[in-house]
C-alpha cells in the first residue's frame, strides 16, 4: 500500500486515478508521495519514507529541488498540461488588442441608464473600431508546448506566422504547422511582425529579452503579448514604448504597478492556466507520474533527476538506485549483485548534472543484504526494491 499526501487541494479527476493500492494520509511523514500546487515547501523537513513530490503545474520555485535530490526524493512537474488554457487566453489577448472591445464594453456600462442606448451606441462606436487578425504577421518566440499551439491556431485564423526557437525539440517541430515561417534570428521576427508573443522560460539569457533595443527594431504600432513570465519584458522600456506610441498595445498576464493603468496596456491577473481543464489535466498528469515512479520506478518529467524509463515492471524484482553522478558507480552497483550471484536481465542508467539514476531488473527476489550493500556505497542516495 502506498500513501499520498496533498499539500493543496488537487482536482478530483486526478485523485480518482489512485487505485486500491493507494491511501490518502493527512500526515506528510507517513507519505510515499506528495502532491502540491503552490504551497511553499522550502522550510519543510522530509521523512525518510518520502520518495516523490509531484507539482500539479509547471513552476517549481516553491520546492527545494536540490535538497530533495540530495535526499533521494524525485520531484515531478506537469509541463504542457495547461498549454491549451494559456493558448486560448493568448488568442483572446490578440482579439482584445485588435479591437477596443474593452473600451466599448466600458462605454456601454457608463451609459447603461441612457434611454436611447442603441442610438447613442451607433454614434459612439467609431471610437472603438479596430482591425482584423487575418493577414497580419504574428511572431512567436519559443515553440514549446504553448508556442506551438498558439502558432498553429494563428495559422487557422489566417495569420502569417513566424516562429523563432533555436532549441526547438523534435517533438515540437513535428507538431508545428508547415505553414509557419522559420525565423533564423529573433531580430528578423521583431522587424517583420505586427503581433509578437513570447513563450520562453525565464532563463539568464531570456530575462529582459524584450528591452529597449528589441523594441527599437519592431514596427510602429506593434502589439506585444507576454503570457510567459514577467521578467522577460523590461517594464520601463515597455511603458516608454506605450507612451510614445511605438507599441500600440501590450497584453500581459503579469500585473505590476508600473504597467497597470498605462494607456495601451491590457493587464490580466495571471489567468493563463486558470481553467478547470488545466487544473484537471495537471492533476491527472501528476498522479500518473507518481504512480509510474512508485510502481515501475520510471521517471518522466522530473525537474531534479534524469528521465529514465524501462517500461512496466515484469516478473522478478526491479532495483532502483538514486545516486550521485560520479565515476565507477555502475561498476560498484553491479559488483554487489555479482557477489550475490544475481543475474541482471535489464538495466538503464541516466544522469543529469550532479545526479544519476540506475534501474536494474533481476529475475529473483532481492535479499536484504543486497539492499544494505547498495545503500552503503558512497554517493548512493536512495535504494528501492520494487517486488
Ligand atoms: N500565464 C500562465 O499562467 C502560464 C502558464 C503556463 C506556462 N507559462 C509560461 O509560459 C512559458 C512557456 O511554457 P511552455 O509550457 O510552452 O514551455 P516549454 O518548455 O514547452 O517551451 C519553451 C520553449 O522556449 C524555447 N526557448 C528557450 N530559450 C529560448 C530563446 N532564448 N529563444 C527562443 N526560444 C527559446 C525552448 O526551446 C522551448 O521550445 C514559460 O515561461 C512558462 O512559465 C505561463
Amino acid at each position: 500500500m502506498y500513501r499520498y499526501h496533498c499539500l493543496n487541494p488537487i482536482a478530483q479527476v486526478g485523485i480518482e486515478k489512485f487505485d486500491e493500492k493507494y491511501a490518502k494520509t493527512e500526515k506528510i511523514d507517513e507519505a510515499d508521495a506528495v502532491l502540491v500546487r503552490s504551497a511553499g515547501m522550502h522550510e519543510m523537513e522530509f521523512g525518510g519514507k518520502l520518495k516523490a513530490i509531484a507539482r500539479a503545474g509547471a513552476g517549481v520555485n516553491n520546492i527545494p529541488l536540490d535538497k530533495c535530490a540530495e535526499q533521494g526524493i524525485v520531484v515531478f512537474n506537469t509541463p504542457g498540461a495547461n498549454a491549451n488554457g494559456v493558448k486560448e487566453l493568448v488568442l483572446a489577448g490578440m482579439f482584445l488588442a485588435a479591437r477596443d472591445v474593452i473600451g466599448g464594453i466600458n462605454w456601454v456600462q457608463e451609459h447603461e441608464e441612457d434611454g436611447d442606448l442603441a442610438k447613442a451606441a451607433e454614434k459612439a462606436k467609431k471610437a472603438f473600431a479596430g482591425t482584423e487578425l487575418e493577414g497580419k504577421k504574428l511572431g512567436v518566440i519559443g515553440l514549446g508546448a504553448i508556442g506551438v499551439l498558439v502558432a498553429n491556431a494563428a495559422v487557422h485564423l489566417g495569420m502569417d506566422v513566424y516562429g523563432y526557437d533555436p532549441y526547438v525539440s523534435v517533438d515540437a517541430a513535428w507538431r508545428l504547422s508547415r505553414n509557419i515561417h522559420h525565423a533564423k534570428t529573433v531580430d528578423e521576427l521583431y522587424k517583420e511582425c505586427d503581433y509578437i508573443t513570447i513563450h520562453v522560460p525565464a532563463l539568464p539569457d531570456t530575462k529582459g529579452m524584450i528591452n529597449k533595443d528589441a523594441i527599437s527594431l519592431m514596427k510602429k504600432n506593434v502589439v506585444v503579448l507576454n503570457f510567459a513570465r514577467d521578467v522577460l519584458v523590461e517594464n520601463e522600456a515597455m511603458v516608454d514604448a506605450l507612451v510614445s506610441g511605438k507599441v500600440k498595445c501590450y497584453v500581459t498576464d503579469f500585473p505590476t504597478p508600473e504597467i497597470a493603468g498605462v494607456k495601451g496596456a491590457i493587464v490580466i491577473p495571471h489567468l493563463g492556466a486558470s481553467t478547470e481543464e488545466s487544473e484537471e489535466n495537471c492533476a491527472r498528469m501528476a498522479v500518473k507520474e507518481l504512480k509510474d515512479y512508485l510502481e515501475n520506478g520510471n521517471i518522466r518529467n522530473s525537474v531534479n533527476y534524469p528521465a529514465c524509463d524501462m517500461g512496466a515492471k515484469e516478473e522478478g524484482s526491479r532495483i532502483t538506485i538514486l545516486h550521485k553522478n560520479i565515476p565507477n558507480m555502475i561498476g560498484q552497483l553491479t559488483a554487489v549483485l555479482a557477489q550475490e550471484n544475481m543475474n541482471i536481465s535489464l538495466m538503464a542508467n541516466k544522469s543529469r548534472k550532479e545526479y544519476a539514476y540506475t534501474m536494474i531488473d533481476v529475475e529473483a527476489d532481492v535479499p536484504e543484504v543486497v539492499e544494505e550493500k547498495l545503500e552503503a556505497i558512497e554517493g548512493v542516495l536512495k535504494v528501492r526494491v520494487i517486488k
